[in-house]
């Protein structure tokens, strides 16, 4: 594979701002296995509809109740405990207990992370939630992040991706010619966007609209419930489907949090957790035309007429030739593939 060398994370002190901000909770991770309850906080980026939003909150409400109330989840929505690399640093730090990031964060810690952020590596919803969540194919994946203090727990659809701007639709790469796309903070990501023809800019999410707004962006790729629920739609209307990627979400957390868990709370939590991964997967489709139902009526234009053989012919090589070298990365890889 090409050598990628990216992105310093950066940060830190805005989110932990927003953290003393809803400081003076009795909670923090570790006081699981004793009497004390325990809300974890779940930083995440994204809308109340979203459906990890749903079906985190839900879970919170069925651990409180199977735990007496010692263990629960408050999900903080729309960056409100930082972006994704912010959020992950307070984890880090252990100032927050668990925080839903997108798989392109998890290459900036592990290479072998890239597997799953490269085009065409799944062919459905249903692959890619078995897949990052089949202990037989992830083997060590998801521990090999504790030394760096992060533990992943599952696999989440993250959507599926598509270029949207400002402009005009995009039929073929030649379309994306001179086009600032916002990708997510991944050099994998840069690479790809800029071999579509685009010129990649990459940024955190909460940052998007107002880039586009000024006509420092000219667009971004991403699923449709961005398009609709961060209001994208009102300065970049015109959503073409690439569907050039889909790459999945981590729910992570500090290794304490669960390492502190008594043996019981830690198998309801388990189970908990197997649930909301389902009922994440679930609520996707109604979601997904919702979305396309607002954002038409708010004046968005979705093309369905995207030259797919043009893209694929160059994302197909990209997608090989990135797979790390790694055994654990190539390993990976086959196995995902394996699995369709
Ligand atoms: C998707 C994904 C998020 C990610 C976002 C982005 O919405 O679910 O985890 O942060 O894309 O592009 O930043």
């Amino acid at each position: 594979m090409r050598r990628r060398n990216f992105l310093a994370l950066t940060g830190a002190g805005l989110a932990t701002a927003g953290l003393a901000a809803c400081g003076g909770s009795e909670s923090g991770g570790g006081e699981g296995g004793g009497g004390g309850a325990t809300t974890m906080r779940l930083a995440f980026n994204q809308t109340e509809n979203h459906p990890q939003f749903i079906a985190f909150t839900a879970m919170g409400e069925r651990l409180s109740e199977r735990t007496d109330g010692a263990l629960t989840i408050e999900v903080y929505p729309n960056e409100t405990l930082g972006a994704q690399q912010e959020a992950i640093q307070l984890l880090q730090d252990g100032s927050l207990e668990l925080a839903m990031v997108g798989g392109a964060q998890m290459e900036n810690f592990s290479e072998d992370y890239i597997v799953f952020n490269l085009p065409f590596v799944f062919d459905s919803q249903e692959h890619q939630r078995t897949v990052t969540n089949d202990p037989a194919i992830i083997g060590e994946l998801y521990a090999s992040l504790e030394d760096q203090n992060i533990s992943v727990l599952a696999g989440l659809h993250g959507g599926v991706r598509n270029v949207y701007n400002s402009k005009a639709p995009v039929v073929t790469p030649d379309d994306m010619a001179g086009l600032k796309i916002r990708v997510q903070e991944s050099d994998t990501h840069i690479e790809m966007l800029n071999l579509m023809g685009g010129s990649a800019t990459p940024m955190a999410q909460g940052e998007v609209y107002t880039a586009m707004q000024s006509g420092v962006l000219d667009g971004a790729e991403n699923n449709e419930l961005v398009f609709n629920d961060l209001k994208h739609v009102e300065v970049g209307p015109f959503y073409s489907y690439t569907r050039h990627l889909m790459v999945p979400d981590y729910l992570i957390a500090n290794p304490a949090v669960l390492a502190d868990m008594s043996d019981e709370h830690r198998s309801i939590f388990e189970e908990e957790l197997a649930t909301a991964v389902e009922e994440e997967g679930a609520l996707w489709g109604e979601k997904v035309a919702e979305a396309i139902e607002a954002a038409t009526a708010g004046g968005g234009k979705f093309n369905d007429d995207v030259d797919a053989e043009a893209f694929r012919a160059i994302l197909g090589p990209f997608s090989e030739e990135s797979v790390p070298d790694s055994e654990t990365a190539q390993a990976l890889y086959q196995a995902t593939r394996d699995a369709v």
